[in-house]
């Protein structure tokens, strides 16, 4: 969630950390603060609010000297927002600065261990235990290393630590458990981040740190320990995407930007595994014979990971004749899940950090099941843990709201539905070619969609007053329609919900009155006259209906729907990756008439890592 940054070398450190918060910004908004090591002195600057505040209170850093230093971005968890709770943070004898990704679950013990040694605290946080039980140790053992082992032994929970010691002007140490950080190897100068977007500018080498382990660096070396204290050789990885990757390029905001770059994201995707006419998934090693023995598929994921999950599920049943069970990782974990070796475990994950789908994860594997998981971040942590990993190539996502990464991972999560169909002679071949043909066709099909936004844009301007919509929808759409409503409540923050349509009849129907905005998704071909059973249902309660279909549906729909959107033909099973994007630009257009904070929504962050 809370993004950290840490730099030494012979530049100044502050403009250089602050230039990194910047960049990692979406992690977390609500108070950012820098620390810089100069003479033996600990310099602090935070401040509440949005990272420009920090920038010009601290002149873009130029008030601060020196060559080493750490800085964070915050997304509250323990303690308010304000500039007391905000990292680094500073101990009783300031000695130790420091910042804190995750939550140490004994910190409420640990703070009352400490005030009982005399140990006076300046914030409500769980992270300024650690700064504290820092100092704590190392007046005892003169040594951060030591003290800091001590620390990690007796903390409690999820953490990435970056560490200054005013004894020592010429290192940073950092730790990691269950949250992300990682070292960037530069020329003459070395880095720790939560995430590489903070590093490119600098370095695009990189090493992920494990759990347990604990690096200090220089700015001429970084040296890594495991958890024993034993020293270990990282292996170094290659970050091969720009640094203009993570910038807006023109856009007025990253989720308009992501949403245009769909059609080459999904064709990176998809490329590189389509050879022949044939789906290659080069980085499975599952084989027939194992898929055979799985008894069912159980998809773990959350927000719109799950959503892809949900459309998943259709396509995969359908296809390969799979059972298949969606579960939010949130609730997976606590539900004693029936999972076992005969069970393939799919994650989906963009950012390959999110901790109730980690924790699912390990919970899965630890009753035998297989994973295989649908990841976009190279290296993180759930792709690391998997038995096989399909990377998704959507590039770096900065807005929180996710768009491209969710358009990959549903066109590789079709080709899985369909590599497995294959491979289990569960689809005759003319059928196995005619899908294949349609998914390289689908970025074009795509384009055609965002060549034309501006009829999205007018609807938009009509509706965005609305305070509560519903988005209805049957099989297919009734999955697209969840993520239709999730993209427009957290960046809009206009209520919605998303129904199966055939549900309406149980309750929320009573919901619809006179001027209700109702988004009816009526793509799916085989359920259309349903579809528009429930539109004229809505219709005869006073709804306003704003329909999604497809081109060949339009001349029906207008008899009874107030506003259409369509989207091309495609074969039913990738109707959902098409009509998605009307969708997304919708929410889009309706933040913007707002005024909303699109990229960065309240209480939101992009990467969570907190349970
Ligand atoms: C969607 O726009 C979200 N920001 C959110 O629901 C996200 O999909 C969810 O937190 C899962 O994240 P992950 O894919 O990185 O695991």
């Amino acid at each position: 969630m809370c993004g950290i940054v840490g730099y030494v070398g012979r530049e100044q450190a502050a403009p250089i950390l602050l230039e990194g918060l910047s960049r990692l910004e979406y992690r977390g908004y609500d108070s950012a603060g820098i620390c810089v090591s100069a003479d033996g002195r600990l310099q602090l600057s935070k401040s509440k609010g949005r990272l420009q505040n920090l920038i010009e209170k601290t002149e873009n850093g130029a008030l601060l000297p020196g060559t080493l230093g750490i800085g964070h971005t915050r997304w509250a968890t323990h303690g308010e927002p304000n500039d007391i709770n905000s990292h680094p943070h500073l101990s009783q004898g300031g000695k130790i600065a420091l910042v804190h990704n995750g939550i140490i679950e004994n910190y409420l013990e640990l703070r009352q261990f400490l005030q009982a040694k005399g140990v006076q605290f300046a914030s409500e946080t769980d992270s300024e235990v650690v700064a504290q039980l820092l100092e704590f140790y190392y007046l005892q053992t003169h040594s951060v290393f030591d003290a800091l082992y001590m620390v990690l032994h007796r903390i409690e929970g999820a953490y990435a630590l970056g560490i200054l010691c005013a004894d020592e002007p010429d290192r940073i140490y950092a730790a990691r458990k269950d949250a992300p950080l990682l070292l960037g190897y530069g020329n003459g100068c070395n880095f720790i981040a939560s995430d590489v977007t903070a590093l490119v500018k600098h370095t695009r080498t990189v090493a992920y740190m494990e759990d347990g382990e604990v690096a200090v660096l220089t700015r001429d070396s970084i040296r890594v320990f495991d958890a024993m204290e034993q020293e270990v050789q990282k292996e170094r990885h290659f970050v091969d995407w720009e640094i203009s990757a993570a910038e807006k390029g023109g856009y007025p905001h990253f989720m308009l930007k992501e949403i245009m770059e769909e059609p080459d994201a999904v064709r990176r995707t998809i490329s590189p595994r389509l050879k022949g006419g044939r789906i290659t998934l080069d980085d499975l090693t599952l084989t027939r014979q194992e898929l055979e023995g799985f008894s069912r598929i159980c998809i773990i994921a959350c927000g719109s990971s799950y959503h892809v999950g949900v459309i998943g599920k259709y396509n995969i049943e359908k296809l390969a004749r799979i059972p298949v069970e969606v579960t939010l990782a949130s609730e997976f974990r606590y539900c004693d899940p029936l999972v076992d070796e005969k069970t393939l475990v799919l994650v989906i994950s963009q950012s390959g950090e999110t901790l109730d789908t980690m924790a699912a994860m390990r919970e899965a594997k630890a009753r035998g099941a297989r994973v295989l998981s649908i990841v976009n971040v190279v290296g993180s942590s759930i792709a690391r843990e998997s038995d096989d990993v399909l990377y998704t190539w959507a590039g770096p996502e900065i807005a929180v709201a996710t768009t491209k990464a969710f358009s990959t991972q549903l066109v590789l999560l079709d080709m899985i539905a369909l590599y497995f169909a294959d491979l289990l002679g569960r689809i005759a071949p003319e059928r196995y070619q005619a899908l294949v043909d349609e998914i390289s066709r689908l970025p074009e099909k795509m384009e055609a969609i965002l060549q034309d936004c501006k009829g999205i844009q007018h609807y938009a301007s009509q509706y965005f007053n609305h305070e509560s919509i519903f988005f209805i929808g049957r099989n297919l759409d009734y999955a697209l329609g969840l993520e239709g409503s999730l993209k427009l409540k957290e960046i809009s923050y206009i209520h919605s919900e998303a129904y199966a349509s055939g549900e309406l009849k149980h309750g929320t129907i009573s919901l619809v009155e006179q001027g209700t905005l109702v988004v009816a998704l009526s793509t799916y071909s085989p359920l259309f006259d349903k579809a528009m059973s429930n539109v004229v249902e809505v219709k005869a309660r006073g709804a306003q209906v704003l329909a999604l279909t497809t081109a060949r549906h339009r001349a029906e729909m207008e008899k009874n729907a107030d506003a259409i959107l369509t989207i091309p033909e495609t074969e039913d099973m990738f109707l959902p990756s098409l009509g998605v994007i009307p969708l997304q630009l919708f929410a889009y257009y309706m933040a913007l008439q707002r005024g909303c904070d699109i990229d960065k929504p309240r209480n939101l962050a992009k990467s969570v890592t907190v349970e």
